[in-house]
């Protein structure tokens, strides 16, 4: 059998750098996407490293729509993709007292970890359907479960990732093409570093990335850790809203202003 070709976004660092090490020691063949050639590079070494069958590496702002349609493309035309990962995504929140969250933080978080997951996706859907094969993953949050108040457009933005990968798992399953919903925690990155709070479950990337290509390997269609959070916010969403938001004020969070700003198209 031929090595699986994986293609993931937001490879260089973090979630995405550690699910690519964990199909690397499945000896996939890799496509790495991400913007830090230097950090982007560092992982495909290590990659292949660890026994990927091959790994190539492109830099691209996942904003950029035509510049993701190039890339994924050449992907595709490099080798038939098997699993498409949109991962790269930022947070953005509030720091105690703050009210107004940085508009140019919010359009940049929206553009990113919402059009970003379109323009990763989209030039995929119907090569991957006339195989009628393969998986799409999204990577959302458990911040995209109920809505939490230190980070409204993050937490905004992962809903709609939810909901979007829910919809598609619908019309790609009369395709033949699985779409699964990564949810994670806390997991262990520099993203999550940033963020100041109690961070219940805080797992190691790798741990999270060996739950995340178990759950691939089966197509779930949702696979999120620590599942006792996961079902706490889906059961937060049924209480009465304002009980909810009276114990989330209890605790307090400094999440930064993402400092990306929406690109110019
Ligand atoms: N860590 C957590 O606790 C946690 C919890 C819930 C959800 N998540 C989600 O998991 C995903 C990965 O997060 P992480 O924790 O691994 O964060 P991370 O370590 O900060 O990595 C983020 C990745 O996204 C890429 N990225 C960001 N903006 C991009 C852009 N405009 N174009 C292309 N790539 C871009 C970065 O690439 P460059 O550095 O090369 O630009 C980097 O590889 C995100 O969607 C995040 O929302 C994380």
């Amino acid at each position: 059998m031929s090595a699986k070709h994986v293609v993931l976004t937001g490879a260089s660092s973090g979630i995405g750098r550690a699910l690519a090490l964990r199909y690397a020691r499945e000896r996939a063949r890799l496509t790495l996407l991400g913007r830090d050639a230097a950090r982007l590079q560092a992982a495909a070494d290590e990659c292949r490293a660890q026994g990927a069958a091959e790994v190539a590496v492109s830099c691209v702002d996942v904003q950029d729509r035509a510049g993701m349609a190039q890339a994924i493309g050449a992907a595709f035309a490099a080798e038939p993709i098997d699993v498409l990962v949109a991962n790269a995504g930022v947070a953005t929140g509030l720091s105690p007292g703050q009210i107004l969250e940085s508009p140019d933080s919010v359009r940049a978080a929206l553009a990113i970890n919402v059009a970003g997951v379109f323009n990763t996706i989209e030039p995929a859907l119907l090569p991957m359907t006339g195989r009628g094969s393969g998986t799409i993953a999204v990577v959302g949050s458990m911040a995209g479960v109920r809505g939490l108040p230190y980070s409204p457009a993050y937490c905004a933005s992962k809903a709609a990732v939810h909901c979007y990968a829910e919809s598609l798992r619908g019309v790609m399953a009369r395709h033949g093409v699985g779409v699964s919903l990564i949810v994670p925690g806390f997991v262990k990155t520099p993203m999550s570093q940033r963020t100041k709070s109690w961070q219940p479950g805080l797992m190691e990337a790798s741990e999270f990335a060996e739950i995340v290509w178990r759950g691939l390997e089966r197509r779930k269609a949702v696979i999120a850790a620590p599942l006792y959070i996961y079902y706490a916010l889906r059961l937060f969403s049924l209480l009465p809203p304002r009980l909810v938001d009276w114990g989330m004020n209890r605790f307090t969070a400094e999440v930064p202003e993402t400092a990306e700003r929406e690109a110019a198209q």
